[in-house]
């Protein structure tokens, strides 16, 4: 038996394993006002076996929508919605965080107010990229407007509000979402941020609204309820860094003095895993390059694991704790199944986004034969 199935402490938490649901848009919330429902309150705690939980990416602001029905942490009625979440989850013996998301450039104007511009830290738009407008058509990333400087304390409240809401909802704590090529992201990477004030040009000025963002939100959840998800080297919706070892480098050494609850860093071989099955050849290996950065903190490693490797960075010391995204979504007992080293059911792609109780809440934990 490995340490797998140890269990971890996560600043005051304590998770019975060290399997971690990671963060899956879905897009199942309810029309009007993208909000959480009894059908994912199901989904959810059929998952809670996990470790933890970490929710879908679900924005703290109408701006900060990029698909539809995504779920939203600004409105009374989302707060309402996420209660019935969490009440699920809590019940059937699980631990869930929220993921705080503003979508930056990756939106539509469909999404935002007054059909405007998506924002984003510089005009430049996502190279090879797209999402959905809000009824559902594919379309092409647009040129974004820049923020102002003055609109950047805002865009800090926003997060702030979401985290507070996050707590009326009763989660258990908050992840931060810096990666994936998103707002967060777009200001952390040169290929995105080319702004001349304080939040463009150094390493420390490109990093500074995630630690903003990370220092609002703390001061709603003490540093020990606070996670941050990174993906260093991901090419996934138009990103690229001129010196990503030294820019994550920074990055994570500051989180780390933080003493936050975990970072969750996703191997750039999963890249294109939204859209693909199979890994991104010949990248780095995140979790080696940037292990011994970390040691105020829990290092959760994210991106194309199987349960061979889960085991393998684990004994290696490679990461405390491996989430799992797909197998996540056919495999609610997945915890369990890996525990017994039962099959993985595979999952269907065709009902990742969008729909309803089909590819969502209709896969079964496993049984054995001879039951
Ligand atoms: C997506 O909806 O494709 C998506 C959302 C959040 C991520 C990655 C992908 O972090």
């Amino acid at each position: 038996m490995t340490k797998l199935f140890e269990p971890l402490t996560i600043g005051s938490l304590t998770l019975p394993n060290r399997i971690i649901m990671a963060p899956l848009t879905r897009m199942r919330a309810k029309q009007p006002g993208n909000i959480p429902q009894e059908l994912n309150a199901e989904y959810y705690a059929q998952r809670a076996s996990a470790g933890l939980i970490i929710s879908e990416a679900t924005q703290v602001s109408q701006q900060g929508q990029g698909y539809p029905s995504t779920p939203g942490i600004h409105s009374p009625e989302q707060v309402e919605g996420w209660k019935i979440v969490t009440d699920a989850v809590h019940q059937a013996g699980g631990r869930i965080f929220l993921q705080l998301w503003h979508v930056g450039r990756i939106s539509h104007s469909s999404h935002q107010p007054h059909d405007s511009l998506p924002v984003a830290p510089s005009a430049i738009a996502a190279e090879n990229s797209g999402t959905y407008t809000a009824d559902w058509q594919e379309t092409p990333i647009l040129v974004p407007r820049a923020l102002e400087t003055n609109e950047i304390p805002g865009i800090v409240a926003d997060y702030k509000a979401g985290a507070e809401n996050a707590k009326a909802a009763g989660f258990d704590g908050v992840e931060v979402h810096g990666a994936n090529g998103y707002l967060l992201d777009q200001f952390l990477q040169d290929g995105s941020n080319t702004r001349t004030d304080h939040y463009g040009g150094s390493v420390e000025n490109r990093s500074r609204l995630l630690l903003e963002v990370v220092d609002a939100v703390i001061d709603v959840w003490g540093n020990d309820r606070v996670g941050v998800r990174l993906s260093p080297f991901n090419v996934f919706n138009g990103m690229k860094d001129s010196d990503p070892v030294k820019l994550f480098t920074y990055v994570l050494r500051e989180l780390d003095v933080r003493g936050i609850a975990f970072i969750d860093l996703i191997e750039p071989r999963a890249a294109l895993s939204s859209t693909q099955d199979h890994n991104v050849e010949d990248t780095p290996q995140a979790a080696s390059l940037f292990r011994d950065v970390i040691h105020h903190t829990v290092l959760i490693s994210a991106g194309g694991h199987t349960p061979d490797s889960a085991h393998e960075y684990i004994d290696d010391n490679l990461a405390d704790a491996i989430a799992f995204g797909r197998h996540y979504i056919s495999n609610p007992d997945l915890s369990e199944r890996i525990r017994q080293a039962n099959p993985l059911t595979p999952y269907d792609r065709a009902t990742f986004y969008g729909g309803d109780q089909k590819g969502y809440t209709d896969y079964q934990p496993h049984k054995d034969k001879a039951a």
